[in-house]
């Protein structure tokens, strides 16, 4: 008998792993792409990119997110092209409450430097060679007059001259592009109804532009890292009520602090989330978009009421959510006495005054690592995202608190931990205390995430 001819698709050489962790990865990304189409996201980005090099591998980006059909409007910043501008006309800058003073020799050289960039990124768009990521790519272009603006005016006895301010977006003009398949561009200058041209900041011109179109996501692309606390630990997600509790600290860089306030306006004007990322990562936009943690700093809406920590007034609720899951085994039990104790670690959900979810966070300093337990949703709630939106508060509870890692102990929702980050660990990796407590007749799985 001849032995059976052997499957040119079952060797273990390094080809088939690589073949199977292309594959793994691609169908990784499916998720998002699903997510992401036809969704609008405003990507803006200084002239401190374009003078790092960083132009064409983001433009790169840009196009595949185009073709993966997400709207894509871009708006550039142009402030180091601007001071070179007025450095070879040796006209000094002159500044006064963070903002430039635009005298006609500085709108020149906005104007100029404006064009100048605009160029730069057609060129960019144009690029087709074979073997590049540009190849076969077809990017149309549409710039225009899509922003109105208005005088700063005089304040405090200084007159701004032709420093401006976002009056209105033409969003009608600029959805109808999009929808048309172009991608926008948008430049930090406005003109006023009396047909004068102003010197706007790209931070202005990106919130609005998000806020006018209802854009999905807005992300700045910077030479920050993204925001920064005090302990120089970058912050991954905030809240809308982090932020402004981060921007009365005082505590951030300049430039940070700058990029924090108009992502929050546009989170305050109705955009689901805003990016702060660094350019110095190449490909930081694809990280950000397409992986679970992102790469910089995510600001998100959220209704303050509805994720907060608990109080002795929703032991009751608690009860109530976590009862029938410990009556079938999912959740070891925890009596109203223990509750009582624990309230502090827990964290709830609630929607007009009803709580939809909880879950505590048990620290163990010592050794930098945190236990989340008890996550839990109502059967009515789930599916919508309340669970991660747990998660990930936990996560930043742990992460504020110094904690480095955090476990769950589960017997049944393995997959669901899997998906978000967390890979399987052993006994030996939980902190002593806890070590001593592991339930043998459970057999929960331990799952671990590195934060
Ligand atoms: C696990 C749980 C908290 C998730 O809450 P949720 O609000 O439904 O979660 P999200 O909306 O963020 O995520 C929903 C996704 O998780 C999946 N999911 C839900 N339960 C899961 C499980 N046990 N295993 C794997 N995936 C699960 C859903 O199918 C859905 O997938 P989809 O987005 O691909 O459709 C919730 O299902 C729950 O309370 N389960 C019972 C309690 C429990 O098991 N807690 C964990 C204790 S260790």
């Amino acid at each position: 008998m001849n032995a059976p001819t052997p499957s040119p698709y079952d060797s273990d050489s390094d080809e088939s792993a690589s073949h199977a962790q292309f594959v793994d990865w691609l169908r990784s990304v499916a998720p998002y792409i699903h997510a992401f189409h036809n969704k609008t996201f405003v990507v803006a980005f200084g002239g401190e990119l374009v003078k790092a090099g960083a132009l064409d591998a983001l433009i790169q980006d840009i196009a595949l997110l185009h073709a993966m059909g997400m709207h894509i409007v871009m708006v550039h910043g142009s402030r180091p092209q601007v001071e070179e501008q007025l450095m070879l006309r040796n006209v000094e800058s002159h500044f006064s409450q963070e903002m430039r003073i635009t005298d006609p020799a500085a709108l020149e050289c906005a104007k100029e430097a404006a064009g100048e960039l605009r160029l730069d990124i057609e060129a960019a768009a144009s690029q087709g060679l074979p073997n590049t990521p540009m190849a076969h790519a077809r990017i149309s272009v549409v710039s225009g007059n899509f922003v109105t603006a208005r005088p700063v005016g005089i304040l405090d006895g200084v007159d701004f001259q032709h420093t401006g301010i976002v009056r209105k977006i033409d969003a009608e003009s600029i959805r109808m592009s999009l929808s048309n398949g172009k991608i926008v561009l948008l430049s930090p200058l406005g003109f006023s109804p009396t047909g004068h041209a102003f010197n706007l900041t790209m931070e202005d011109v990106a919130s609005s532009a998000a806020i006018a179109l209802k854009a999905d996501k807005l992300i700045f692309i910077t030479e920050t890292p993204g925001v920064v606390n005090e302990y120089n630990e970058l912050q991954r997600e905030m809240t809308l009520e982090d932020a402004q509790r981060m921007q009365s600290q005082n505590t951030l860089s300049a430039d940070a602090a700058f990029y924090l306030r108009y992502a929050t306006r546009a989170c305050r004007g109705g955009v689901a989330r805003a990016h702060i990322i660094p350019f110095a990562l190449d490909g930081g936009i694809l990280l950000e978009l397409f992986s679970h943690d992102g790469v910089g700093t995510m600001v998100s809406y959220e209704n303050l009421e509805s994720l907060r920590e608990a109080t002795i007034d929703d032991v009751g609720g608690i009860l109530q959510l976590i009862e029938p899951l410990e009556a079938d085994g999912t959740l070891v039990k925890r009596g109203r006495n223990q509750l009582e104790r624990d309230i502090d670690h827990f964290s709830v959900i609630e929607h007009d005054g009803l709580l939809f979810g909880c879950a505590a966070l048990y620290p163990y300093p010592k050794e930098r690592i945190g236990e989340m337990a008890c996550l839990t949703v109502s059967p009515d709630a789930q599916g919508t995202g309340d669970g991660e939106r747990l998660l990930k508060h936990i996560e930043q509870r742990a992460r504020a608190r110094g904690l480095e890692r955090l476990f769950v102990l589960t017997t049944r929702t393995e997959h669901w931990f899997l998906k978000r980050g967390f890979v399987k660990a052993g006994l030996d990796d939980l902190p002593d205390d806890r070590r001593r407590l592991y339930n043998w007749q459970r057999r929960s799985l331990i799952l671990m995430k590195k934060l």
